[in-house]
């Protein structure tokens, strides 16, 4: 059978190594008779795997001993409401860059719930085609946090530097585990697990636990709460445990390709590949990032016209491409290069961007 060029967003495409692993244990986990999907979250068993899946991302990124990892569910969105449900008492300030709309989403949670909220800076009227630089950025020292996206799906845009301040929490769903990160400049990181993780159905937090110590609100729900779910190792309710199973397994392919580092040069050359078609197009492909923000795990790029873009698509798709097309706020086209996607698939996609320039320009 032959697996398609998967360029989705998230979901997107898992190691087939993984997926060919998953499918031998299927029926008989580890020859406990049933499939890891019918153990029980609190059964020897699985606790190994969820264990050992928290330890393999601790090692994977170097966490210091003073975050924990937590497993939770929700996706990425949740963690927009739980942020300031955990971190925004009477009067504390939480800080956003906006870079997108995964951003606006974040601040919007923390204004439906009434708390006082600051824009740090904004690249909104640019059509978010950039990262705003450092200096541009209103933090004080006086903010609960401030809160950045720091790969913007959509767009195709990633900080390549982090802001210094004491509280930074990431939105790291589109590029967590891309690149070695340095995990002290953050006291909080989240991810939904489809991009680069795993499937969906679980979402990855690393948490400096100083933050734990910073009560909720009264009325913040047991489940909504940081502390509940680390006081616990996120087993306070059933998990996910097929999302983390497949997580679990997704950090070992990780781990033999050489750790985090080995896969961020990879990524980088697959990038580079799409990046040179488009730069070397004379204009034929526009990307819609700005130079210095480009994104590594999200390509986007416009095509001289909507009719052309169509055309594109329609032949890319017949070429066995999936996933091309931009979000619609956007428009144009997308390719997702996140870790499982092989640098082969970047490579025909590149040889396809070439050929369709030379028959349609
Ligand atoms: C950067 C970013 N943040 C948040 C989300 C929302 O994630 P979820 O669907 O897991 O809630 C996405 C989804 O694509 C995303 O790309």
């Amino acid at each position: 059978m032959k697996r398609a060029y998967n360029f989705n967003a998230g979901p997107s495409a898992l190691p087939e190594v993984v997926l060919q692993q998953a499918q031998e244990e299927l029926l008989n986990f580890q020859e406990t008779g049933m499939s890891v999907m019918e153990l029980s979250h609190r059964s020897g068993e699985f606790e190994n795997v969820h264990n050992e899946a928290q330890d393999l991302l601790k090692e994977l990124l170097h966490i210091p001993e003073n975050y924990d990892v937590l497993f939770l569910q929700g996706g990425a969105s949740l963690q927009f409401s739980m942020i300031p449900m955990n971190f925004l008492n009477d009067n504390q300030t939480g800080n956003y860059v906006l870079t997108g709309v995964w951003s606006e989403k974040a601040i919007k949670e923390a204004k439906i719930l009434g708390r006082k909220t600051a824009v740090a800076a904004s690249t909104k009227e640019e059509h978010y085609n950039r990262i705003p630089t450092l200096s541009e950025l209103l933090i004080s020292q006086e903010d609960a946090y401030l809160h950045i996206t720091s790969n913007n799906t959509i767009y195709g845009t990633q900080w390549k530097e982090y802001p210094e301040t004491p509280v930074l929490i990431a939105d790291m769903s589109s590029d967590i585990l891309s690149k070695p990160l340095p995990i002290e400049r953050f006291a909080m990181i989240y991810a939904g697990a489809q991009k680069n993780l795993g499937p969906s159905g679980v979402t990855v937090v690393i948490i400096r636990k100083d933050l734990l110590e910073k009560a909720p609100t009264s009325s913040t729900p047991t489940v909504l709460r940081y502390d509940t779910h680390a006081n616990n190792n996120s087993l306070y309710n059933t998990p996910p445990t097929f999302s983390i199973y497949m997580l679990n397994k997704v950090l070992h392919w990780v781990k033999d390709q050489g750790g985090v580092e080995a896969i961020a040069q990879t990524n980088q050359r697959k990038a580079k590949l799409l990046y040179d078609v488009i730069d070397q197009s004379n204009g034929f492909y526009r990307g819609h990032s700005q130079e210095a923000s480009r994104s590594l795990m999200n390509i986007t790029f416009q095509l001289p016209s909507e009719e052309l873009t169509k055309k594109f698509l329609s032949e890319a798709k017949n070429a066995g491409f999936v996933g091309l097309s931009g979000h619609r706020s956007v428009g144009g086209c997308r390719a997702s290069t996140y870790n499982a996607v092989p640098y082969e698939a970047c490579l025909a996609l590149q040889q396809f961007m070439s050929t369709f320039q030379q028959d349609n320009q």
